[in-house]
């Protein structure tokens, strides 16, 4: 849309400030049945009317900022014609549109994804895991990606992100993401650790990092990958003799870590790639993910990073009237944040609860328990991810905001966003410290109060760290921690 033409309808749009929502809709948006507009809809006004606070100066983002709310507002006042939208003004879950929608990528690519080329093992992981989060039985997809897989794993260490691609931290996470989730022996088998684990020396910095990349950039998206792929496949700490971080003092592969992540806390108090450089919700999900799993979270996220500063970025990512998140400050809602900055936040609560004993109901109802686990607008979110972020159209699928398309990505990550704030993560108690006692949690349906969305729309819960089904982690954890050395 030209940026004339938006200005115009914001300055439109903003004499109608102050009156009823319902009366400063365009008029093109449909309205809904006779029927359902006679029934009054409970929506909290907080989602269908304008911040009270708005910005009258306009620059690029205020006017790019007005037009995001202008387009998010019919969908979260339950004004959208087609939509059928429950009491509570929520439209339900399409989830076999979104299962078809996905099944449909693993079939054959739509020719959009040419760009996508180098990221297939992406393609596979977004798919697979979306669909295990909708229930669905990817199984039948085991045999598929084993022959796939190793088309696309190279002699000299890790996956590319197509055949005859070199070697990259990010494929090679997303394609052992992918067979961990459809699981076996003959998936595991896929995996050259002992290759796997020379290549993560060599890209192992002096500085703590991992280059994402043989002469690839450092960046905190490596100090996650790394964590995971580490941890998963029960590699060795040892470093090769020839890894640029060898030094006689003998430093391993997770020597120096956490202090990378440490550097990479900014002023405002998120997370940036590399240190220096600006806070991002992406980035934010790396270093917590990695710090989750060099220890227990409530042990390294406040030897680490500064919390109160984190959290107050973090809940500045989360926008209202639209409810979902930004990734970055001055920056749009986006449903893809749904998980970046979203599944920040049952990291962030189990470290601020500590560990729980479930079975002595420890910390399960103080007061304290509660608010924690209520630290973010779980019903906001989960207006957004409904309301906004799902193509209402048959070929089903997530998107970014209303007027984008649906597509793998945000189709698979604004399900993980859904996931989470529909369950409650506790971390469990454990008797050791650091990297050899994994830490477990305990994942249990979060009901709302009230519960906006119908229980038959609840997605399976996901593990907290991997993002992968938390059975699948635990077998591919077990069987190679049954496979010490290579
Ligand atoms: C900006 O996009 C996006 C980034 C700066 C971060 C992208 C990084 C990831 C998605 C994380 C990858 C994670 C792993 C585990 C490898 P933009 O400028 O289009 O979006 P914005 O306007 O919302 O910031
Ligand atoms: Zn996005």
């Amino acid at each position: 849309m030209p940026i004339k033409t938006s200005l115009a309808r914001v300055r439109q749009r903003t004499t109608y400030k102050g009156k009823s929502t319902t009366s400063m809709y365009p008029r093109s948006i449909p309205s809904n049945s006779a029927q359902d507009q006679q029934t009054p809809k409970m929506i909290p006004e907080l989602f269908t009317t304008w911040p009270p606070i708005w910005d009258t100066l306009d620059t690029k983002t205020s006017t790019a900022q007005d037009i995001t709310i202008d387009e998010c507002l019919p969908f979260l006042a339950a004004q959208v014609g087609d939509i059928r939208y429950n009491r509570r003004g929520v439209p339900r879950l399409e989830r076999e549109r979104h299962i078809k929608f996905l099944r449909k990528h693993l079939d054959g690519l739509p020719s959009g994804y040419v760009t996508l080329d180098a990221s297939r093992p992406w393609v596979l992981y977004w798919c697979l895991n979306g669909l295990s989060l909708l229930g669905y039985d990817i199984s039948g997809y085991r045999d598929g990606l084993v022959e796939t897989a190793r088309s696309m794993q190279n002699a000299t260490g890790g996956f590319g992100g197509s055949m005859g691609h070199e070697s990259h931290l990010a494929c090679t996470y997303g394609m052992v993401l992918a067979l961990s989730i459809v699981g076996g022996e003959d998936a595991y088998q896929v995996i050259d650790r002992r290759a796997l684990w020379k290549w993560l020396c060599a890209l192992k910095q002096p500085d703590g990092g991992f280059r994402m990349a043989v002469g690839g950039e450092v960046d905190i998206r490596g100090a996650y990958c790394a964590a995971v792929l580490i941890t998963l496949l029960n590699l060795p700490l040892d470093l090769s003799s020839d890894s640029p971080a060898w030094t006689p003092d003998r430093p391993n592969l997770l020597t120096g870590l956490a202090e990378y992540v440490s550097r990479c806390q900014t002023f405002e108090g998120g997370i940036s790639a590399q240190p220096d450089g600006e806070a991002h919700g992406a980035y934010a999900f790396c270093a917590l993910g990695c710090l989750a799993i060099l220890d227990a979270p409530h042990r390294t996220f406040a030897r680490y990073l500064d919390v109160p500063r984190l959290i107050s970025w973090l809940s500045s990512r989360q926008y209202a009237p639209e409810g979902g998140y930004s990734g970055r400050t001055n920056k749009l809602v986006d449903g893809c944040y749904s998980h970046w900055v979203g599944c920040c936040w049952p990291l962030i609560e189990a470290s601020l609860a500590g560990p729980t004993n479930l079975m002595f109901n420890v910390n399960k109802n103080k007061h304290s328990d509660i608010d924690i686990h209520n630290i973010y607008s779980r019903e906001g979110l989960i207006r957004y991810i409904l309301c906004c972020a799902q193509d209402q159209s048959k070929k089903g699928g997530m998107r970014d905001k209303p007027s984008k398309g649906p597509d793998a990505y945000h189709t698979c990550y604004v399900l993980t966003g859904l996931s989470s704030a529909q369950h409650v993560t506790r971390l469990l108690a454990s008797d050791g410290e650091g990297l050899m006692t994994h830490s477990e949690y305990d994942v249990s349906p979060h009901h709302g109060s009230p519960q906006i969305y119908e229980e038959e729309d609840r997605l399976e819960a996901t593990d907290p760290v991997y993002f992968i089904p938390e059975g699948k982690r635990k077998q591919i954890m077990s069987y190679f921690l049954s496979k010490p050395g290579f």
